[in-house]
């Protein structure tokens, strides 16, 4: 028999999802929109001009779709809820829509699929942000409607759902929403971006203590950060500066915030030209703090970062500028290098300390690359390879000392992949958008193995 690379007692082995993504329905049930539907109707903002509103109909589908999870043996499902379908106007409950997700809740169960309920990806009610200049996330009222909202949801499903998360990836809230522009809402004044960050860590703060008062206490809260592994390009002295000024605008204005109750002092000098950080308010750190049980975070790539004129960083995972990381590269230019993802896990024990939790990592196809052959099958073995290193990545990780207690893969379905529409697939399930046919791809069946053996074979 082969060797297998096990993983530890209770290591957790799911799946991951979003709700824009792949409900659909868009107007059902008394669903508003959200920021997303506006960005993606909005022409020009989306490739090929798609939106969310079909998707993959999981929200008419969703039976099935558990049906796959199962029949591949996954034992755990995240899944995100959409603010818009459970508080139309940001703030009364709508029953059909917290209904939907108690009966979405209940067919994981029954199927014996434990959840990871993430309560914000990215799909704030637009009623939120139409309130003029500070509104949405550049004002505090949406923190405070975002606590309600955790609160009214650990209410109604925390006697079944062992664990929530905040926020996902607010990185591409703040800065891809605000600063860059390629999210909702779409902004582009960079110093927005550190605005809407700190509202972003006082709505994960205020939301962690709501559940914490409605729910057991066994209930395991966290929040996903898309946390970036920064490499300098170089040893100079300029380089490793501009990798720690990517480190601080990045993943530390959110991790320290959060977890220590601060921010660097660092990232307030660097950014001093961008911002006065007058927005954080007599008594928002501690709000900003409550304990954690578990960190999630989401990796895909390593960056590379280098100097540029007068010591500006280049971030780069854009080969053009030359600061690429060498090597292959996935169909989103996504540098491919799993040893990242075990430093980075290392690193964040190290510093942080607590429990950590993988709650995205995957890769991507395109439409003409994966779909049905004339033998029936998506062959993926980019894919196969790519799941297999980073989850040996993980393995180094936990040998080297990391506290890593699970891997969600990114994602079930090929869905609505933000900005870049439908033609991006990083589903290990292939969807026909045209049908909503669903074929699993050799990926899912090779997870399957994976999760039934409890690790990897050498
Ligand atoms: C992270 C996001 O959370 C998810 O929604 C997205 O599809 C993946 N990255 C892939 O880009």
């Amino acid at each position: 028999m082969s060797d297998v690379r096990t993983f530890p007692d209770g290591f957790t082995w799911g799946v991951a999802t979003a709700a824009y993504q792949i409900e659909g329905a868009v107007a059902e049930d008394g669903r508003s929109p959200s920021i997303w539907d506006t960005f993606s109707h909005t022409p020009g903002k989306i490739d090929n001009d798609d939106t969310g509103d079909v998707a993959c109909d999981h929200y008419h589908r969703w039976k099935e779709d558990l049906d796959l999870v199962a029949a591949h043996g996954i034992p755990a499902y995240r899944l995100s809820l959409s603010w818009p379908r459970i508080m139309p106007d940001g703030r009364t409950v709508n029953r059909r829509g917290i209904d939907f997700y108690r009966s979405l809740v209940d067919g994981l169960l029954e199927r014996d699929i434990t959840p990871l309920v993430t309560l914000y990806h990215w799909d704030l009610p637009q009623v939120l942000d139409d309130g003029g200049p500070g509104s949405g996330w550049l004002g505090r009222e949406v923190p405070l409607r975002f606590a309600d909202y955790a609160s009214f949801v650990g209410k109604e499903l925390g006697d079944v759902v062992p664990g929530f998360t905040t926020l996902n990836e607010p990185w591409c809230s703040a800065y891809l929403g605000y600063a860059s522009g390629e999210h909702a809402p779409g902004r582009t004044e960079t110093p927005l971006a550190f605005r809407v960050a700190h509202h972003l860590n006082l709505a994960h703060g205020r939301a962690v203590s709501a559940l914490r008062s409605v729910l057991p206490a066994t209930a395991e809260i966290s929040v996903t950060l898309n946390l970036m592994q920064v490499e300098a390009a170089s040893d100079s002295v300029a380089d490793r500066a501009a990798a720690h000024h990517v480190d601080l605008v990045a993943n530390r204005v959110f991790l320290d915030p959060m977890l220590r109750g601060s921010y660097p002092q660092d990232l307030l000098d660097q950014t001093a030209h961008l911002t006065d950080w007058s927005f954080v308010e007599e008594g928002d750190l501690a709000e900003c703090s409550p304990p954690v049980d578990l960190l999630g975070i989401n990796f895909y790539n390593p960056m590379r970062v280098t100097a540029g004129e007068e010591g500006r960083p280049v971030p780069g995972t854009d080969r053009a500028r030359g600061v690429d990381i060498p090597g292959p590269h996935t169909v989103m230019e996504w540098p491919i290098k799993a040893s990242g993802l075990t430093d980075l896990l290392v690193r964040v024990h190290r510093d942080y300390g607590l429990p950590l939790v993988i709650t995205e990592n995957g890769t991507s196809g395109t439409s003409s690359l994966e779909r049905p052959g004339p033998d029936g099958a998506v062959h993926d073995p980019h894919r196969i390879a790519y799941l297999h290193d980073h989850l040996g990545a993980v393995a180094d990780a936990i040998d080297a000392g990391a506290d890593v207690r699970g891997y969600y893969l990114w994602t079930l379905l090929d869905n609505f992949e933000w900005a870049w529409g439908y033609d991006k697939r990083f589903g290990i399930v292939h969807v026909d958008f045209d049908t909503q046919r669903r074929t699993p791809k050799d990926s899912a069946r090779w997870y399957a193995d994976v999760i039934a053996r409890g690790g990897l074979l050498l």
